[in-house]
């Protein structure tokens, strides 16, 4: 069975869904399961925010068909990794984890990238600039997670 991946911010609508629909387009045709949640509910069914959708757009792919969910307690069970955008969502999941083994799927997204930057800024009430930013950190940090990844992977 494959690795499975979850991708988690607030809303399930901005930086989430980016990096599902990125790290997707580079483990094409690998037996990796991606998904994206929300710790906040917000947005339930919802598809993604059009800037988002637009940015991912420019870049050769379609995040249009996803939909909204909230992050929930069986994800733990149902995901190898979780990777949150930022502290407080990070946090947010911590404090959910049931035991020790849960919180130790719980990662930072910005820990692949070894930098000082550690989140990924909200974009959802900023400019359309906001959502550049926030697509060049998810795809830098994915692009790591790729390489790691195939270099684990001896088939
Ligand atoms: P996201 O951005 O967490 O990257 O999806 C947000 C989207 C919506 C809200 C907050 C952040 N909101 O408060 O509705």
């Amino acid at each position: 069975m494959g690795m499975k991946i979850l991708m988690v911010c607030l809303g399930n609508i901005c930086r989430s869904p980016l990096a599902e629909g990125i790290l997707r387009s580079k483990l094409e045709n690998q037996n990796v399961f991606i998904d994206s949640a929300g710790t906040g509910g917000y947005h339930i069914g919802n598809p993604p925010d059009i800037r988002s959708i637009n940015i991912a757009q420019n870049h050769g792919i379609d995040i249009s068909s996803q939909k909204c969910r909230q992050f929930k307690i069986k994800d733990f069970e149902d995901f190898d990794l979780i990777y949150a955008m930022d502290y407080a969502n990070y946090n947010n999941l911590i404090n959910k984890a049931p035991g020790l083994k849960e919180q130790s799927k719980v990662r930072l997204l910005l820990e692949e990238l070894d930098g000082p930057v550690m989140e990924v800024p909200d974009p959802y009430y900023g400019g359309k600039d906001g959502f550049e930013e926030v697509y060049s950190l998810i795809d830098m940090a994915c692009e790591r997670i790729r390489i790691k990844l195939n270099s684990t992977d001896k088939s």
